[in-house]
C-alpha cells in the first residue's frame, strides 16, 4: 500500500471517529481560511534540494489556487540546521526535507543511509528509497509526531582537505566537518581522522578558519556554498549519499482536508521523481564548475585505493548494525547486487 493511500486511510477513519463522537472535525479549522505552508531548508536554490521545493511550491499554487500556498524558505534563512526539527514539531513550519544523517535523533533506522560504501552507486540508493524496506523508514518517526512523506536524492558524497585524500592514512589526523551523526563521526574515526559535528551553514567560515580543514559532500553542495574555493582537493570517493527524507508534522497532515492532503501527496511523487532525475545532472554540472574555477584539483580513486578506503571504514557498520536494523542493511544489500551497475 503506498504512503500517500495509507495516509488518506487513515485521515478518513479519522475524521469518521471524530464525527461520530459528535466532536467537530480538525479540518473545519480550515473552512474559510487558504492553507499556508512553510518549507524551510539549508541549501542554496540551484540544488537538487532547492530545485525540488520550488518545483512543488509551483505544482501546488497551480493546481490548489486560492486553497494552499507554500513559503519557500533556502539557504537557512528561517531556521537553520539544529533549530529546524524544533520549529516543526512546534508548528512554525510545516515541510522540511533534511538529509537523513540529522534525523537520528528521532529515527536510529535513517542512519542506514550514512554507513559508509553501503551502497554501491546513485542507482542502488534510488531503488533502496522506492523499496518497502525504504518506505518503513518514512514512517520511523510517526512516535515523535514527524512523518516521511517522500525521498529526494542530492547525490554521492566525496571527500575534501587541502591535501590530497588517496589512501585512507591521508586523512589521519584531520579535522573533519560532519553533519549531525553518529555513524558519520564512526566513519572517520575509523581513518583516525577528527570528526567534528556542525551546522551546514557553518561550514564555509569553519574551514576558512581552520576550525576543521577538510569536510565532505555533495559536488552541488560543495559548489553552491563555494566551499571548493577552501578546499584544494576534493577526492571523488562516492562513499556514500545524501538523502534527504521530506517530512512534515503529524499533526498538521493529519489535519488537512482528505482530498487537499491526497492532491499535495499526489504532486510530491512527481516533483520527487522530478528531483531525482535533475539530481545526477545538477552534481556533474557543478562538479565540471568546480574543475572550471580551477581552485580545486578533483582527485579520481584507482579500484585498489577505493577498495582501501571501504576496509578502513567498514567496520563502522558492524557497530551501528544492531540499532539501524540488520534487515535494513540486508535488504540494502541485495539492491545493490540487482542493481544494473552490478551486473556491468
Ligand atoms: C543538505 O544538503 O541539506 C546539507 C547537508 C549537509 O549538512 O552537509
Amino acid at each position: 500500500m503506498t504512503q500517500s493511500i495509507k495516509r488518506s486511510i487513515s485521515t478518513t477513519l479519522l475524521s469518521s471517529a471524530l464525527l461520530f463522537a459528535g466532536i467537530s472535525s480538525i479540518n473545519s479549522a480550515w473552512a474559510d481560511e487558504p492553507i499556508v505552508i512553510k518549507f524551510s531548508h539549508v541549501v542554496a536554490e540551484q540544488t537538487p534540494k532547492g530545485q525540488g521545493a520550488l518545483l512543488f511550491k509551483e505544482a501546488v499554487e497551480r493546481a490548489l489556487p486560492g486553497k494552499v500556498s507554500v513559503e519557500v524558505y533556502p539557504n537557512s534563512s528561517l531556521f537553520g540546521d539544529g533549530q529546524e526539527l524544533d520549529a516543526l514539531l512546534i508548528g512554525d513550519v510545516h515541510m522540511l526535507a533534511p538529509s537523513t544523517s540529522k534525523l537520528e535523533y528521532y529515527s536510529k533506522q535513517t542512519q542506514l543511509f550514512d554507513l559508509p560504501f553501503l551502497f554501491d552507486d546513485f542507482d542502488a540508493v534510488e531503488k533502496f528509497a522506492k523499496s518497502d524496506a525504504g518506505k518503513s523508514i518514512l514512517m520511523s518517526m510517526e512516535n515523535s509526531g514527524i512523518t516521511g512523506l517522500a525521498y529526494w536524492n542530492n547525490g554521492m558524497k566525496q571527500m575534501s582537505a587541502n591535501k590530497p585524500l588517496k589512501k585512507p592514512r591521508d586523512a589521519r589526523g584531520l579535522k573533519f566537518r560532519v553533519q549531525a551523526s553518529n555513524v558519520l563521526e564512526d566513519q572517520y574515526k575509523a581513518v583516525r581522522a577528527n570528526p567534528r559535528k556542525m551546522s551546514f551553514a557553518e561550514v564555509y567560515q569553519g574551514l576558512q578558519t581552520g576550525v576543521v580543514n577538510g569536510t565532505e559532500n555533495t559536488y552541488s553542495n560543495y559548489y553552491s556554498q563555494k566551499v571548493h574555493e577552501v578546499q584544494k582537493y576534493i577526492t571523488e570517493s562516492d562513499h556514500g549519499p545524501v538523502v534527504y527524507m521530506v517530512i512534515t508534522n503529524t499533526k498538521f497532515w493529519d489535519s488537512l482536508p482528505a482530498e487537499i492532503q491526497r492532491t499535495l501527496s499526489e504532486i510530491l511523487d512527481d516533483v520527487s521523481a522530478e528531483v531525482n532525475r535533475q539530481a545526477y545532472d545538477l552534481n556533474m554540472r557543478d562538479k565540471a564548475n568546480i574543475i572550471a574555477e580551477g581552485s580545486t584539483e578533483v582527485i579520481t580513486l584507482t579500484p585498489d585505493q577505493k577498495v582501501k578506503w571501504r576496509t578502513a571504514m567498514e567496520p563502522v557498520w558492524k557497530k551501528h548494525e544492531k540499532v539501524i536494523g540488520p534487515h535494513l542493511i540486508e535488504a540494502a544489500l541485495n539492491i545493490n547486487s540487482n542493481s544494473s551497475s552490478a551486473s556491468d
